[in-house]
Order: C-alpha cells, then sequence, then structure tokens
C-alpha cells in the first residue's frame, strides 16, 4: 500500500476482535519505533503494555489487551516531535493490518503511567491500543464517531490558504501540492478538531495551530500534538509524490487571528 493510500485507510479503532498480537509484530513496531527520528531531535522511549498486567484499562476500547506507550522528556516543542513519531508508528502499525487510536484522555491514566515509569521531568501525553479491528464496531464506537463526525474534515479552503489567511486555496490551484493537503486533510486529531492551517508562500509550506480552548493542560497542548501528525503526514505524502522538503522553524510573521500560532515550515525543494 502506498503511504497516501494507508493516510485514506486509517481509521480509529475501538473495538477489536479478540485475536492477541503476534511477539512478531510487537517486536517490528517497537524496532520501528524505536528508530523513527523526529525533526526536533527528542528522543522517545517505547513500551508495548499489556492490560492484564498493568490494570490497564480505557471505556472506549473493547477486545484487545495490548497496549502502545510512548514517553518523553519535557523540552520544548515535546508534543510536536510526539504527534510526529507517534503518528508514524500508527501508520507502520495500519501497514502490518493492526488497529490503533490516539487515546489522550479515555484511560485510567495513573495506571498507564505507573507502567511507563513516568518520572517528574517527562510526559506520556498519548497511548494506544493495538489489535485485529473487529468487524463490526461496538455500539459505543458508533455512538463516539457520530459525537465527533469522525468520518468527515473540514473543507480544504478553510485549512489551506495561499500567501496569506485571507486567500483560500481551493484544491484545484494546490497543483502538485493538492494530494499531500489532502493527506493532511485526513490526519487525525483530538476530539476531531483540525487545529492545522497551512500557508502556502511559494516553495514554503507554513504550519499553524487554530487553538480551541481546553486542550491545553499545562503540561501539554494536545493540539501541538495534532500538529505534529500533520506535519508527519505533509513530510510522508511529499516524499512519496518525490518532493525534496527541508523542515526549519522560521517563522514568516504572516498576520494571523489572537487564537492562531506559527507552529514550523516544510520548504519544497526541487
Ligand atoms: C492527540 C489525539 C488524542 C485523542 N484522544 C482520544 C481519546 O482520548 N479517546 C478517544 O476515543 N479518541 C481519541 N482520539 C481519536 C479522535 O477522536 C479521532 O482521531 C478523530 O475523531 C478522527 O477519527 P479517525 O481517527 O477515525 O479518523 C484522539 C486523537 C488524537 C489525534
Amino acid at each position: 500500500m502506498s503511504i497516501l493510500e494507508t493516510i485514506r485507510h486509517r481509521r480509529s479503532v475501538r473495538t477489536f476482535d479478540g485475536t492477541a498480537l503476534r511477539p512478531e509484530d510487537a517486536q517490528k513496531l517497537l524496532d520501528f519505533a524505536g528508530k523513527v527520528e523526529n525533526p526536533y531531535d527528542i528522543p522517545i522511549t517505547w513500551k508495548i503494555l499489556d492490560a492484564k498486567k498493568n490494570g490497564l484499562s480505557s471505556p472506549v476500547i473493547v477486545g484487545t489487551d495490548t497496549w502502545i506507550a510512548g514517553k518523553m522528556r519535557r523540552a520544548p516543542h515535546a508534543e510536536e516531535a510526539f504527534g510526529y513519531t507517534f503518528e508514524k508508528v500508527v501508520l507502520f502499525a495500519e501497514e502490518l493490518g493492526l488497529g490503533t487510536t490516539w487515546i489522550a484522555g479515555t484511560m485510567n491514566r495513573d495506571a498507564f503511567e505507573k507502567a511507563m515509569k513516568v518520572s517528574e521531568d517527562e510526559v506520556m501525553p498519548c497511548i494506544s491500543p493495538l489489535g485485529c479491528p473487529a468487524k463490526k464496531m461496538s455500539l459505543r464506537e458508533n455512538m463516539m464517531r457520530r459525537g465527533v463526525k469522525a468520518d468527515s474534515r473540514l473543507p480544504f479552503g478553510e485549512l489551506f490558504y495561499e500567501g496569506s489567511f485571507e486567500r483560500p486555496l481551493d484544491r484545484g490551484a494546490a497543483g502538485r501540492l493538492a494530494d499531500v493537503l489532502e493527506a493532511v486533510r485526513l490526519a487525525p486529531s483530538a476530539v476531531n478538531k483540525q487545529p492545522w492551517r497551512i500557508v502556502l508562500c511559494g516553495s514554503r509550506a507554513h504550519f499553524y495551530e487554530k487553538r480551541s480552548r481546553g486542550y491545553d493542560n499545562g503540561s501539554w497542548d494536545l493540539q501541538k500534538i495534532d500538529m505534529g501528525i500533520a506535519l508527519c503526514h505533509f513530510e510522508l505524502a511529499a516524499k512519496e509524490l518525490g518532493l525534496n522538503v527541508a523542515f526549519a522553524l522560521s517563522d514568516p510573521e504572516i498576520p494571523a487571528a489572537g487564537d492562531t500560532g506559527y507552529i514550523a515550515t516544510y520548504e519544497i525543494r526541487e
């Protein structure tokens, strides 16, 4: 499967069929996760956890006892680094035929943090179940999906702009970046809020976070994790389409609304 197909195919899976994760798949995931580098060079420690051994649970997940979690030192940009890296792991799991769901809230967090041995100077923002998707979603999963309109995304012109936030970008005018931006549009985000905005300026794609209230808990801003996921999708899709992209932190100071802040830039090089 191409990365674009994997991105299109992925969805949060909250109902699993009970089949245990094969040890070789667990090993492949850990090997892969351990090798993923992120643009911020912030290391992440990964573990695959057994729910029964560690007393782990989530009220929204049924049919699997296996979880993957990552932790890292508190640092500037830790959230974007976490989002970028974890999403690569999520997409790799999808390629292995495994279901995942990003979970930041609906878990017994104390038990997960204990199992991960999270220390004072570390954070473990999200976890995910791992397993084989069940053929049929649970009633609760169906209701949750409907509640956050999980199958829809904001229109292209609300997310992407050309030159300034005053000029929405039409998909037809996006040229060779149309599929790359579509890959960003399809990304998962907390409560499906889709905080990512991109302003294209010549060969540069500037990423902005449009913040909603209630997502920054003082330890981390969940929507910055969403931003890391968006960066990951952009980079993977661009590379697959043969574009050479370089990451940069250089704020172009484009006038933006008060709730919208600069995150990072990808420069597209020929
Ligand atoms: C950072 C982040 C945190 C999330 N936290 C939760 C959560 O606590 N519980 C949950 O059921 N889903 C959670 N989700 C899943 C989103 O609800 C889901 O990605 C979104 O509704 C889009 O649906 P899709 O993933 O099926 O495309 C989270 C997603 C992200 C990216």
